[in-house]
């Protein structure tokens, strides 16, 4: 059975005082929930966050990872220094990275690999452009974006992959996907994993929806049957809309 998540990526928002700050008001309002809670802060505040949730069930997951091992990679951060502060999930392939730091398939495929490699679980972000859906490319667009990044890799880490289906045109603008565009894109994503692998894997992986989800559409984007939760931008900076929302699920 596969599990119901609500991520908050927090991107390039929050210092350290008001990590703190928001990590310890998420843990003290935070609902009884069947679902998995994950914050990704930024990387400098990591470690902090860790410390702040120790007694906390939320999980503090990052929100990128470089494909080397280490090394002379100015800037970058690995798996390894990740899983040395216990952070065990990282987000790869989000939409700013892809169109803000020219991470390509390729790029993305090397990272997914180093860090189930070093036994991390991975969130795969993915989704079109508006021009994309407009064209009605979207289903073939969202397709080859899945396959050139997973679908080369075995069956057995399938376990440790979680899907995040972000249509660009909705992340940060208030245009949300309807219930309905998201089901059926979630549907077809576990039609194309069942196709490449089998039912079972595409059954037990679960899909996220991210894009301008908030406490007043959260309950009906995650009502679909395909939706296993979300990726949450904007509406995870306030812990009252956060909690919202995570009480919708
Ligand atoms: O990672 C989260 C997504 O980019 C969604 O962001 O909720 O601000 O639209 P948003």
């Amino acid at each position: 059975m596969r599990s119901k998540i609500v991520a908050g990526n927090w991107k390039m928002n929050k210092n350290m005082k008001e990590t703190e700050a928001l990590l310890t008001e998420l843990s003290a309002k935070l609902p009884d929930t069947k679902a998995e809670v994950m914050v990704a802060p930024t990387f400098v505040n990591l470690a902090k966050a860790v410390r702040t949730l120790e007694t906390s069930t939320i999980e503090v997951i990052a929100q990128n990872v470089h494909f080397a091992e280490n090394g002379a990679y100015t800037g970058e951060i690995s798996a390894d220094m990740l899983l040395s502060v216990g952070v065990e999930t990282v987000i790869i392939g989000h939409s700013e990275r892809r169109a803000y730091f020219g991470e390509t398939d390729e790029i993305l495929a090397k990272k997914v690999v180093t860090a189930l490699g070093k036994g991390m679980r991975v969130m795969f972000c993915f989704g079109e452009e508006l021009e994309d859906r407009k064209s009605g490319n979207h289903f073939n667009l969202v397709e080859s974006q899945l396959k050139n990044a997973l679908f080369s890799l075995d069956a057995s880490v399938w376990s440790k992959i979680i899907l995040a289906y972000e249509p660009v045109w909705a992340i940060g603008t208030g245009e949300t996907a309807s219930p309905e565009q998201a089901q059926e894109m979630h549907a077809f994503i576990r039609k194309t994993i069942t196709e490449a692998y089998d039912a079972t894997i595409a059954n037990n992986v679960s899909i996220l929806y991210g894009g301008s989800v908030k406490p007043a559409n959260a309950e009906e984007i995650f009502s679909k049957p395909d939706v296993d939760g979300g990726l949450i931008g904007g509406a995870s900076l306030k812990a009252d809309d956060f909690v919202a929302i995570i009480s919708a699920i």
